[in-house]
């Protein structure tokens, strides 16, 4: 058995992994054309046919309606502007509440806050990393107007379960798909599977323009209703239009922007398939690994691997520490990082409850219209022991490894599994540098 790096063995590779980098000449030529147009924004906030955006931004939507099987696609200037927009055209408005995963990035629970509404923290399931049907039914209550559900890593949420739920009880669903494009459940696209459905284009996903964000519905209301809060719409609505929550913004992507995104969403299938095709290899070689798990797919799921999440063995390796196994990998030349992102209830915002104002009376607002959401009670177990010991997430998955790098990715995670009795007892302050 060969001394893992980590101990003053030979790391198995030195040189970094190539990074992903998906532009080309395409988006290149393209944004090219826009630049001599002059015309790097469409948009004019009155009515009229400048309120939609100009040819580009307008191309992209319905390349993105036809890829993704969605009526209408409403661009955006990044997927945290579209989360809020879709909140906002839901209709969600003070003291509202919305279910949403702690497990998630920042803005999927924000965007409740943009309106005054309320995130109310469920936990997930262990396998998929998305929100657990049964533990959102137990937190609907008379508030509840919205659950929000994140595919997480690219793997879509139990959309039957929470639209049976979203129905039973009148609620509109959202999906931040911002990390699944491509992924599909039961042969429906990530983005469409429930009411309001919303992808990203900022750098780190499957395809960027640098900032960017899309909308999808098949609903003509709430489909308008994106398009006014993306444009001013205050100034434009008409008489007898609904104006609950509809405080026009400026999310309006720009031509040069949505130039890139077009060249890009081209590319997107071929993208999402070599990065399967990887994560494919990758899970075989996992299969009855000693320490770690593949991700899971569920019957029906196409996963998008926008992170190829593993999880520590806990149950046969008591004695491994999740924290040492990531520092194992990397010293082997495998970036590999220990859990995600802090749940987010545990955060200061939510913790401290101060969201607008400085706080006083049970805090700053909206949270002074939910004394009965207890973020320092709250608890999801599931989230925090994926987060603390099981997770670890392997940073080089994104499709374009060359031969040479798959074959140091398979060797390091052999080497490591082999060498797990060295893991055996040591905890991460035994190492050096912590
Ligand atoms: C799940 C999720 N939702 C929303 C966002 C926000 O995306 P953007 O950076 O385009 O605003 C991200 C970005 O990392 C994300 O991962």
């Amino acid at each position: 058995m060969s001394k893992l790096a980590l101990f003053g063995g030979t790391p198995l590779r030195t040189t970094p992994f190539t990074s992903y980098n998906p532009i080309g000449e395409e988006e290149k030529a393209r944004v090219a054309g826009v630049l001599d147009s002059g015309l790097l924004s469409g948009f004019i906030a009155e009515p009229g046919e400048h309120f939609l955006g100009g040819p580009e931004v307008r191309e992209l939507e319905e390349l993105t309606c036809e890829m993704m099987g969605a009526r209408f696609a409403v661009t955006m200037n990044s997927a945290t502007s579209a989360l809020y927009a879709a909140v906002g055209a839901a209709g969600l408005g003070p003291g509202d509440e919305m279910i949403v995963t702690p497990y998630t990035m920042s803005a999927s629970a924000t965007a409740a806050l943009a309106w005054g509404a309320i995130p109310v923290f469920a936990d997930i399931d262990p396998e998929t990393f998305c929100l657990d049907p049964a533990a959102v039914e137990a937190l609907v209550s008379e508030r509840t107007r919205a659950i929000m559900a994140v595919d997480l890593f690219g793997h879509p949420a139990d959309f039957a379960a929470l639209k049976r739920i979203a129905a039973q009880h009148d609620l509109i669903l959202i999906e931040d798909a911002a990390q699944a494009p491509m992924a599909s459940l039961d042969g429906k696209q990530a983005a469409t599977l429930g009411d309001i459905g919303i992808l990203s284009l900022n750098r780190h996903k499957h395809i960027h323009c640098g900032e960017g964000g899309i909308a999808l519905t098949d609903d003509p209301e709430l489909a308008r209703r994106l398009q006014l809060i993306r444009n001013h719409g205050e100034v434009v609505v008409e008489p007898g239009e609904n104006l609950a929550s509809m405080i026009g913004q400026n999310y309006r992507m720009t031509e040069v922007h949505a130039a890139i995104a077009i060249e890009q969403m081209k590319k997107l299938p071929g993208l999402v398939a070599r990065r399967q095709t990887q994560a494919d290899e990758i899970s075989r070689a996992l299969d009855g690994h000693p320490l770690l798990t593949p991700p899971v797919v569920r019957d029906g799921v196409t996963h998008a691997y926008y992170v190829y999440a593993t999880r520590l063995r806990r149950r046969e390796n008591p004695q491994v520490s999740r924290d040492v196994l990531a520092r194992a990998l990397s010293a082997e030349g495998l970036p590999a990082t220990a859990g995600y992102v802090t749940p987010l209830y545990e955060l200061p915002l939510y913790q401290q409850r101060i969201g607008m104002g400085s706080g006083k009376g049970d805090q700053g607002w909206p949270f002074s219209l939910a004394p009965h959401v207890d973020y320092a009670a709250c608890a999801c177990p599931v989230v925090e022991r994926l987060e603390t010991q099981e997770l670890c997430l392997l940073g080089n998955v994104h499709g374009a490894l060359s031969d040479t790098e798959m074959a140091d990715t398979l060797a390091i995670l052999e080497k490591v599994g082999a060498g797990a009795d060295q893991l055996h007892g040591v905890t991460a302050t035994d190492l050096p540098g912590s």
